[in-house]
């Protein structure tokens, strides 16, 4: 969690949004595939019950109008004729269709087990037809059946044997099985397989189509939003980021940014400029009073240094640096005690205690001597002052010079 923590806003982003992206892509793949397979197995049950519709009419047309011609020439047999367009409609397609029977003339319409099957339960429960996935041979087939039902102009020729033209007496005995039928029976089916590897051929290219519409649309989302994030958010930040790094560098308060709209971001922006006015004015403020402090102190006739509790100078006017015989710069960072002997020579001069409530130099006045880095020794009066400045004591100690010094 806190490496994800670490990452940029933008990278984190990204990573979120791929992820969602991958998931929902699978998501939609897997759901398109539903669908198309779907759709696809609805497309090859229209298509065969269509075949198998053309092939029957085709045959009882035939069926109807044919007479001694068939005697003459057999491919004018309905069943012939039947298989010769249904071999033309389907040819370059990958339908595959046969007409078959149960009780075959010819043994190239003898039914596998699949079509056996389902010849019976035509015959038995009179469906109008069937169909359903297969594996056959190791392969997923898609199949589709279709009886045929006998009309009268059937019987001619497969009605009793006697009637039948000569033609089929002499192919076909007495007592074979394919004579005897009566109106209203199932005589055979259309049967029409595909397999569906050809099928998901297609399915598959529709999904990659699908597929890349989708990446294009997801990318250019993600693109458009990460434009967004980055102008509306992560940009105006990183902005606000940059201006307080170098405020806290520099310690100017003339920084300002472009205001920019009342959202929550426009809104920072606006408590950033406020603070940075406010904090200029304070800071003038405070050097305006620094400034007369010092001009305070250099007007008073005597020395005059500011301390921290452990005696770093902090502030000198020009006589304290005269006392201690160095220049004004020099004095500053020094110890206060590098140049004090005597009594004030102590650290318990910078002790301070609670009196009434308040805080108190314990030694508010004393003597001491100065020597000054060249060596001049001076008897002085000290003075002290405390103050208290953002949780520090500040010492203020005047150095007035003893006149029998
Ligand atoms: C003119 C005679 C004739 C008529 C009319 C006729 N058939 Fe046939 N039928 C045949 C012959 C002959 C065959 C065998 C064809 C072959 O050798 O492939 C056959 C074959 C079939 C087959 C294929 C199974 C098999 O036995 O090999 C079916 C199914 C079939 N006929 C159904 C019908 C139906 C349904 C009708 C009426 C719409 C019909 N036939 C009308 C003569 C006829």
């Amino acid at each position: 969690m806190s490496r994800l923590a670490n990452l940029h806003l933008r990278t984190k982003f990204n990573l979120i949004m791929s992820l969602l992206l991958i998931s929902l892509l699978i998501a939609a793949a897997y759901l398109s595939y539903r669908k198309q397979q779907a759709l696809v197995l609805k497309f090859a049950a229209d298509n065969a019950r269509n075949f198998a519709r053309q092939i029957i009419e085709t045959r009882d047309y035939m069926s109807g109008v044919v007479g001694d011609e068939a005697e003459r020439n057999y491919d004018l047999v309905p069943q012939v004729v039947a298989s010769r367009v249904a071999k033309r409609i389907t040819s370059g397609t990958p339908y595959y269709v046969r007409q078959v029977s149960l009780r075959y003339r010819n043994p190239e319409n003898s039914p596998d087990g699949y079509e056996a099957s389902r010849l019976k339960e035509f015959n038995q429960l009179g469906a109008k037809e069937s169909s359903s996935l297969e594996t056959i041979g190791g392969r997923l087939t898609f199949r589709y059946m279709q009886p045929m039902v006998a009309v009268e102009s059937c019987l001619a020729c497969h009605g009793e044997y006697d009637s039948a033209p000569a033609f089929v007496r002499a192919r076909f005995p007495r007592g074979h099985y394919s004579y005897g039928y009566r109106s209203g029976e199932v005589i055979g089916a259309v049967s029409v397989s595909i397999p569906m590897a050809e099928l998901y051929r297609q399915i598959g290219t529709n999904l990659r189509q699908d597929l890349l519409y989708r990446v294009g649309i997801f990318l250019i989302i993600i693109m458009v939003m990460g434009w967004i994030l980055r102008r509306s958010i992560i940009g105006p930040v990183k902005e606000l980021a940059e201006s307080i790094t170098r405020v806290t560098r520099t310690g100017s308060f003339h920084e300002r940014l472009l205001p920019r709209g009342n959202d929550e971001i426009g809104t920072l922006i606006k408590s950033f400029n406020e603070m940075m006015v406010e904090l200029e004015q304070r800071n003038l403020q405070s050097s305006e009073a620094d400034a007369r402090y010092r001009s305070l102190m250099e007007m008073a006739g005597s020395a005059v240094v500011t301390c921290l509790q452990d005696g770093r100078i902090i502030i000198a006017n020009q006589r304290a640096a005269d006392l201690f015989g160095l220049p004004r710069k020099s004095v500053l960072g020094r110890n206060i005690f590098e140049f004090i002997s005597g009594e004030g020579s102590g650290k318990e001069l910078f002790a301070a205690s609670m009196v009434d409530g308040k805080l108190r130099p314990d030694v508010e006045s004393t003597m001491g001597t100065v020597r000054g880095f060249r060596g001049r020794t001076t008897r002085v009066e000290l003075s002290i002052a405390l103050s208290e400045s953002e949780q520090q004591l500040l010492f203020t100690v005047i150095l007035r010079e003893h006149p029998r010094g």
